[in-house]
């Protein structure tokens, strides 16, 4: 939420700047806006809407050349996403030009403040006032910019990250990071900051993770961090495992295609490494103990969106294969509720930015009342693996369309593998059983690329339904979260009003909600599975065919008994009953994807949403 890019070194820094926003606009697309240092003087444009619009500005206005900049993309919170309120906001005296993400949350009393001295505020967003203090703090004191910076992050609360600029400093860009992420890029005779390494990745892939409370001083030659109060840090350096291409386009319209395309390779990739030779588990970064994990006597997945589709997912296998008694709750929930914690319990946070705010409260929280925290996690050097006792990266590659799609498969193989290695050091299954699963799930990927060869029927049939008033989606066991990610999907994407069902509930209420021709996704568990399950939901298939609901029946390669009660029928391969979401998943992720092509929908940067949401 809110993209941050800051340079300094030889380049033209707006290029820079430029580029990285391009490739963090994803984190938000209000509006977008630049800062350079020229001439002893700061020198800013920004404009609503999403780059596009700045950068034709900057075509009719160009800024002067200048090789220190920083640039911002907005998610709005506080204030109307208009020009006012873009940032930089510079301060009265122009001198002063701060970016933010996150939220000062004693922003009205410090702007009470400020305007009992007199200062005039030009926007409406809590971020401006950030500026008009470094500079009443930079008076006291008018040679240490960083000083000036460190007394203003004392007086802030709440989340920010905040990057600066000053006229007089014109080879320095000043970060400081609470709770919002912020990465530091090294580069050689030039140095970056940004929300993450997406935006420097094109220049290097030396990085360095910034931890809480950490300001960090980038000159073209050193990068120096330190806390508020001035003191040296540790900090961790890490390499970026991706390249510019990961995060490029690649020859596809979208990257939400690229993205689904890469899926196989996305799930292999986790699957990588982490199985030996005698197909038991062995995870990397798993720093809890044996005997730690040996004592877990619950699991707590929390997450957001559609990591927890993920972690809905995961408890079936959980449950089943360790028999560890697991619950899934929303983040933003979890934290509010006075839930029951101890040390007993394993928390197992969820998500593919590693950032979400919601997510890293309630893992904080967690962690506060001595719970083990276990993060799955897609994005090296953020927050929540960071902040977590133990993490497991998914390897799916930077996502950069806003709906999530190959990071969710590989959160439910990331959980799997946990699962898995639970019951590998619990006792709970026997070597050839967890090998048997293991080799399972090693299928996936050419399973999974089986469904993207037939995806064509799909396409043509969101196409029969883009004018649909609503779209229903139900499913059983697993297939019920897969139902869920479905709706959530073409909500996100194709703005059209969509639900998930448990198949079961259907007729305690929401069946009202049919109508003649209303399309009704139907995710179909293997008739090999799980005892009735089958049976059940071909018996729900008949109640909403019975009051007129058009059926797009999602059911696994030789399952006859569901084709007469079908008007379309999608194809998925055959596969044991808990792996079937990854393969369940990816034609809905196809079909809204498709809706919203067909509705003339900007796929990869829906209405109002933020790929990575940081704040609460
Ligand atoms: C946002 C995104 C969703 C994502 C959710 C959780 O709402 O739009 O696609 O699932 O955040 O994100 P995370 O990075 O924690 O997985």
């Amino acid at each position: 939420m809110c993209g941050i890019v800051g340079y300094v070194g030889e380049k033209q820094a707006l290029e820079v700047v430029v580029s990285g926003l391009r490739r963090l606009e994803y984190r938000g697309y209000d509006s977008a806006g630049v800062a350079v240092v020229a001439d002893g003087t700061i020198q800013t444009r920004k404009k609503a809407g999403k780059l596009a619009n700045l950068e034709g500005l900057l075509g009719d206005d160009p800024l002067p050349q200048s090789t220190t900049g920083i640039g911002h993309t907005r998610w709005a919170t506080h204030g109307a996403p208009n020009d006012a309120n873009a940032h930089p906001h510079v301060s009265g005296d122009g001198r002063v030009a701060v970016i933010h993400n996150g939220i000062i949350e004693n922003f009205a009393v410090l702007r009470a403040e400020l305007e009992a001295a007199g200062v005039t505020l030009l926007s409406e967003t809590d971020s401006e006032v950030a500026a008009h203090l470094v500079s009443a703090e930079l008076a006291q004191d008018p040679a240490d910019l960083v000083a000036a910076v460190r007394r203003v992050c004392q007086r802030l609360t709440g989340a920010f990250t905040l990057v600066i600029v000053h006229a007089d400093f014109p080879d320095l860009v000043v970060g400081a990071r609470r709770n919002s992420p912020l990465v530091v890029g090294v580069g050689d005779g030039e140095n970056f900051l940004a929300s993450d390494v997406a935006a420097f990745i094109e220049y290097t892939r030396d990085a360095i993770e910034l931890g809480q409370d950490q300001i960090v001083v980038l000159r073209r030659d050193g990068v120096e961090i330190t806390d508020f109060f001035g003191e040296p840090t540790q900090v961790t350096p890490f390499t970026v495992t991706w390249d510019a291409s990961a995060a490029e386009k690649g020859g596809y319209d979208l990257f939400m295609l690229k993205e689904i395309a890469e899926q196989p390779k996305a799930v292999a990739d986790t699957l990588l490494g982490r199985i030996g030779s005698d197909g038991l588990l062995q995870l990397d970064n798993m720093t809890l103990s044996d005997h730690e994990l040996r004592e877990i006597d619950k699991i707590v997945i929390i997450a957001c969106g559609t990591a927890y589709h993920s972690g809905m997912i995961a408890k079936y296998a959980i449950e089943h294969w360790t028999r560890i008694p697991t619950e899934v709750e929303l983040a933003s929930e979890f934290r509010y509720r006075d839930p029951i914690l101890n040390s007993r319990i394993l928390v197992i946070a969820i998500s593919q930015s590693g950032e979400t705010m919601d997510t890293l409260m309630a893992m904080r929280y967690a962690r506060e009342q001595g719970s083990k925290v276990l993060a799955i996690c897609n994005t090296q050097g953020s927050t929540i693996p960071r902040e977590a006792a133990a993490a497991l990266y998914t390897y799916a590659g930077p996502e950069i369309a806003v709906a999530s799609t190959k990071a969710f498969l590989t959160q439910v193989v990331a959980c799997y593998l946990v699962a898995l290695y639970l019951a590998q050091v619990r006792g709970n299954k026997y070597g050839d059983e967890i090998a048997t699963i293991v080799n399972e799930l090693a299928d996936m990927p050419g399973k999974v690329d089986l469904v993207l060869d037939t995806t064509e029927g799909v396409r043509e049939l969101a196409q029969e339904f883009a004018d649909a008033p609503s779209v229903l989606f139900i499913g059983r066991h697993v297939g019920f979260p897969v139902a869920l990610e479905g709706a959530l999907k073409l909500k996100e994407l194709a703005y059209m009003h969509a639900e998930g069902f448990a198949a079961g509930e259907l007729k305690h209420g929401p069946i009202a909600l049919l109508e003649e021709g209303i399309p009704v996704v139907v995710v179909v568990p293997s008739p090999r599975g799980r005892g009735l399950l089958h049976e059940k939901i071909v018996s729900n298939i008949q109640e909403v065919r019975a009051r007129g609901a058009k059926t797009i029946v999602i059911a696994e390669e030789g399952d006859e008994l569901v084709v007469p009660y079908a008007d379309h029928i999608i194809r998925v391969p055959a596969c044991p009953t808990l792996m079937q979401p990854l393969v369940a998943t990816v034609p809905l992720q196809v079909f809204a994807c498709e809706l919203a092509t067909v509705k003339g929908h900007d796929v990869d940067q829906p209405r109002n949403l933020a790929k990575s949401v940081t704040v609460e």
